[in-house]
């Protein structure tokens, strides 16, 4: 079996920086001696043994008290207000991705200014990741969204549904207004709002226009009749174009929205996952290229077309030839 390329272009390239900037933190948090950690005992957590046990616990507590490691950030078991560092100086120590964010063209005011608790818990909290408040109320303390500057960037719209970080940054961005740092599609990168929304009701809330006839459509009209492909799949058929797609903004290649195992098993029979064609083999990785399709990641659409095909099971082709094709070796 090869060694499959990692993703090489476009928004694989930013996939790749994300997954490759996570990796000090959970270096960190292995630490250069972790395998002496493990048989040694944390005099903190000796000495505040019910706290200790309540964020061990916790599904969404921050790693190092997850674990147990609190004299990495507590400097006495007898008193929990003396830590090692200063509060920023501390959680930049592990997160030397935050400390690069502080050089980026646009630092939001309040990441540069204050610090991480303005947003943050240390030990954990049931608005992940590690947030005192769900994301939106975090952003309304600080801004109105029925404020006319804001809501005229926003075309119109206060009330949002969505979380405020599917389109910013809450950090920094190399991108104006916090933009994240993404390929925007091109009808929302040029501010052609209106190519897809019509007016902004009383209610605050987004409207779409007919979707997709009067909006995908318009610009993507080959999609106007699949069927000449052969069978068309379920959600495609039913217009469903914004099941997988985000509109605006995506990480992901071809705007997908998030992981097609995420959203694929929402209608699928989960033992699909990992297990087919053949059993154990993988049916998406996100940081592996498709060894047929260079600067695509490997996943569903690797073997199966997500909109329309000819063979059964919407394969993209033979299968054994396909197959051959991606096992050369
Ligand atoms: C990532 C750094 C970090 C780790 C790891 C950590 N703490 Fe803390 N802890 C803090 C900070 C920062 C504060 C101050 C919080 C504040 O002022 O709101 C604090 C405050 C506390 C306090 C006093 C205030 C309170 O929340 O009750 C206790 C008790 C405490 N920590 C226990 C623990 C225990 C037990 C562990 C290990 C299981 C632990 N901490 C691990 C950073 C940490
Ligand atoms: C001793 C090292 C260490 C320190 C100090 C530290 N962190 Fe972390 N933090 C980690 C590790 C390890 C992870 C898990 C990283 C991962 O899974 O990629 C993490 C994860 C996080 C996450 C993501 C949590 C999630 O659910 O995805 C946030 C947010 C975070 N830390 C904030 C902070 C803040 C705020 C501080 C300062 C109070 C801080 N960290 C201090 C090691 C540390
Ligand atoms: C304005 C609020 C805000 C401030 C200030 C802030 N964060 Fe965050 N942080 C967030 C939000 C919101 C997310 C979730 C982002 C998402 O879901 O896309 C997040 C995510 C994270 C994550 C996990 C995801 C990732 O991108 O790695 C880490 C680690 C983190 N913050 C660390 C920090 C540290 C360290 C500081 C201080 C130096 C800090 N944050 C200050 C709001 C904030
Ligand atoms: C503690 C207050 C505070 C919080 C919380 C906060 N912000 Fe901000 N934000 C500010 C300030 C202050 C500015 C800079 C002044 C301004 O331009 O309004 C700013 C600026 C911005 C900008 C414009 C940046 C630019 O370059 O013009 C965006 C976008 C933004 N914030 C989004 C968010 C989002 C999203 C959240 C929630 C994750 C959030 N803010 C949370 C205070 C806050
Ligand atoms: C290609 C079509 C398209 C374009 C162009 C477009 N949108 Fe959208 N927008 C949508 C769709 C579809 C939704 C419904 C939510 C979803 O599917 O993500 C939406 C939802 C929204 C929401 C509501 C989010 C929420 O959380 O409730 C806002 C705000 C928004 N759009 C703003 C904009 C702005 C501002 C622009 C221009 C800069 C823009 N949109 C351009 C298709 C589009
Ligand atoms: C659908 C994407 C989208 C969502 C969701 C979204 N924004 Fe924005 N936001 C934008 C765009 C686009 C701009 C204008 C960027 C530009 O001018 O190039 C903007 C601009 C802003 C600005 C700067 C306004 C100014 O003075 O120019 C702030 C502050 C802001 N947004 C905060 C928020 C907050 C808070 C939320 C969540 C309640 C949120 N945004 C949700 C797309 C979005
Ligand atoms: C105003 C015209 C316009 C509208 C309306 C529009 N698109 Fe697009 N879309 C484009 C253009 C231009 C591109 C870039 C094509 C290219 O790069 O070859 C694109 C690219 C895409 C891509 C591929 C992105 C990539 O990175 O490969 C997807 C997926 C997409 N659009 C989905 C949609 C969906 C879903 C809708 C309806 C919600 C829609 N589009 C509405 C103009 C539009
Ligand atoms: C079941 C999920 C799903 C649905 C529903 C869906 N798409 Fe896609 N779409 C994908 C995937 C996955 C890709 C990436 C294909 C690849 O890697 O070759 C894609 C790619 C695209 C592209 C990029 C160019 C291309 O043809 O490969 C466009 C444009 C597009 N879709 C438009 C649409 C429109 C318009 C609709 C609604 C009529 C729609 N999609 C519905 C999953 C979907
Ligand atoms: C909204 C629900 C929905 C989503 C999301 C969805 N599908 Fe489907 N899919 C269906 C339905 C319904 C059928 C028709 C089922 C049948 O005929 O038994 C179907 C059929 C299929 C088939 C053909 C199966 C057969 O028996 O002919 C394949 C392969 C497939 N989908 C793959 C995918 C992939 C890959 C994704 C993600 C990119 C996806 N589906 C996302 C609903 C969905
Ligand atoms: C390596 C190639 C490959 C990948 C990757 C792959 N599939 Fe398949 N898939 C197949 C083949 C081949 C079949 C047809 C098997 C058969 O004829 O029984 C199939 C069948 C299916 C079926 C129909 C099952 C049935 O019992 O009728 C569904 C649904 C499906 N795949 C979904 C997915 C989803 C969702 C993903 C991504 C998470 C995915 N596949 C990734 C090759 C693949
Ligand atoms: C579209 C490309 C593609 C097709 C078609 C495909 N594979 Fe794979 N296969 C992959 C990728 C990518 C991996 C995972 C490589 C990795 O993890 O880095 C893989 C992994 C495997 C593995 C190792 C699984 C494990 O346990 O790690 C086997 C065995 C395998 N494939 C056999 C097959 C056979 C037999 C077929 C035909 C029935 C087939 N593959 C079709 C791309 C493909």
């Amino acid at each position: 079996m090869t060694s499959f390329q990692r993703v090489k272009s476009g928004c694989g390239m930013i996939l790749g920086a994300i997954l490759l900037a996570s990796v000090p933190a959970g270096d960190a948090s292995a630490g250069f001696f972790s395998g002496l950690k493990k048989s040694k005992t944390d005099a903190f957590a000796e000495a505040n043994p019910a706290k200790a046990k309540e964020y061990s616990e916790k599904a969404g507590a921050h790693a190092p008290a997850k674990s147990g490691e609190c004299s990495k950030c507590h400097a006495d078991p007898k008193d929990p207000s003396k830590r090692v560092l200063e509060k920023k100086p501390l959680c930049l120590s592990c997160h030397a991705e935050r400390d690069a964010d502080l050089k980026k063209a646009v630092v939001h005011y309040v990441f540069k200014e204050m610090d991480c608790d303005a947003c943050h818990v240390p030990h954990a909290s049931e608005n992940p990741p590690l947030l005192s408040a769900p994301v939106n109320e975090l952003c309304s303390n600080c801004h109105d969204t029925t404020d006319d500057a804001i809501k005229k960037s926003h075309g119109g719209v206060s009330v949002f549904e969505g979380a405020c970080t599917a389109c910013h940054n809450p950090h920094a961005s190399q991108k104006p207004k916090l933009m994240v740092e993404a390929k925007e599609h091109v009808p929302f990168g040029s501010r052609s709002c209106d190519m897809c929304h019509a007016e902004t009701k009383a209610d605050g809330k987004a409207v779409l226009k007919s979707t997709p006839e009067e909006t995908c459509f318009i610009c993507h009209s080959n999609f106007r009749n699949l069927e000449a492909e052969g069978a068309v799949h379920a959600p495609v058929a039913g217009g469903g174009c914004t099941t997988c797609h985000n509109p605006h903004v995506s990480v992901r290649s071809s705007l997908i929205r998030a992981s097609l195992d995420s959203i694929c098993f929402n209608c699928h029979e989960s033992w699909l996952k990992n297990n087919h064609p053949i059993t154990r083999h993988p049916t998406a990785k996100e940081s592996v290229s498709d060894p047929r399709r260079e600067g695509k990641p490997f996943d569903c659409a690797s073997c199966h077309e997500p909109h329309a095909g000819k063979f059964p099971k919407l394969t993209r082709g033979d299968f054994f030839v396909m197959c051959k094709e991606c096992h050369k070796k």
